[in-house]
């Protein structure tokens, strides 16, 4: 069997995850959240109280942080400047700055040189907004996930909840949509299918049924 790359791309909450990481396993692949790493950067600014308009101090930032990641049976652990911050990224104030600092090319080039780095010999799952477009535009197998914003908005409000991290689903939603917007329109490496991507529509699937299409498409390829 061929060790090939998997790109997953799509929206925000549309099932990306669970599906990347539920394949990976099944295909004895690695998982790599890509999402994570904009997440950290984010979380680095705020910390250092970085202003996302501040590229020469963003830049200044970039030189000293280290990223770093290790697999598990669970998904990815990421490391910032060598803590576990896998928890801390998910709250929904980073998930907008990590839209924002995404959009700035220097903060671009270094994640997704870590992304090469980490993916070049094949046998990983992929997942993000241009794996299939720009990190890896040779990847094998390329899948581009969309589901309706309120599908994608209760589930992303009922995992929040799970997390015991408060909100509400207007804002959730709101947020979801704003984002989605911004990364489609930024210049470099927007969220757009790649031209030979297949798209899987999961408003009305379940996560066994998303795995099991992507497995079986993923094994034909292979
Ligand atoms: O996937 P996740 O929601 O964790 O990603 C957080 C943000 O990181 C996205 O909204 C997007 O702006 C950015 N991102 C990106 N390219 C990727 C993965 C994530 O620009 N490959």
């Amino acid at each position: 069997k061929r060790k090939i790359i998997v790109a997953i791309d799509g929206p925000a909450a549309s099932g990306k995850s669970t599906t990347a990481k539920e394949l990976a396993k099944k295909l004895g692949y690695v998982y790599l959240d890509t999402g994570a790493m904009y997440r950290a950067c984010a979380l680095q600014a705020m910390r250092g109280g970085i202003s996302l308009n501040d590229i020469s101090s963003i830049v200044l930032m970039l030189e000293k942080i280290d990223i770093q990641i290790s697999y598990t049976e669970e998904g990815n652990i990421i490391w910032l400047n060598g803590e576990d911050v896998s928890q801390q990224i998910r709250t929904p104030e980073i998930s907008s700055s990590a839209s924002a600092i995404s959009a700035i090319p220097a903060v671009r080039y270094k994640m997704v040189e870590l992304q090469r780095k980490l993916g070049k010999n094949g046998g990983v799952v992929l997942e993000g907004r241009d794996i299939g477009t720009y990190v890896f535009p040779e990847a094998e197998a390329k899948f581009f996930m969309v589901a309706d914003l309120e599908v994608r908005a209760k589930r992303r409000f009922k995992e929040l909840a799970e997390k015991g991290i408060k909100t509400n689903y207007i804002d959730v939603l709101k947020e979801l949509k704003e984002r989605d917007e911004a990364d489609a329109n930024r210049s470099l490496a927007p969220l757009k299918p790649a031209e030979d991507a297949i798209l899987i529509d999961t408003s009305n699937l379940t996560i066994e049924e998303q795995v099991h299409k992507l497995y079986e498409i993923t094994c034909r390829i292979i």
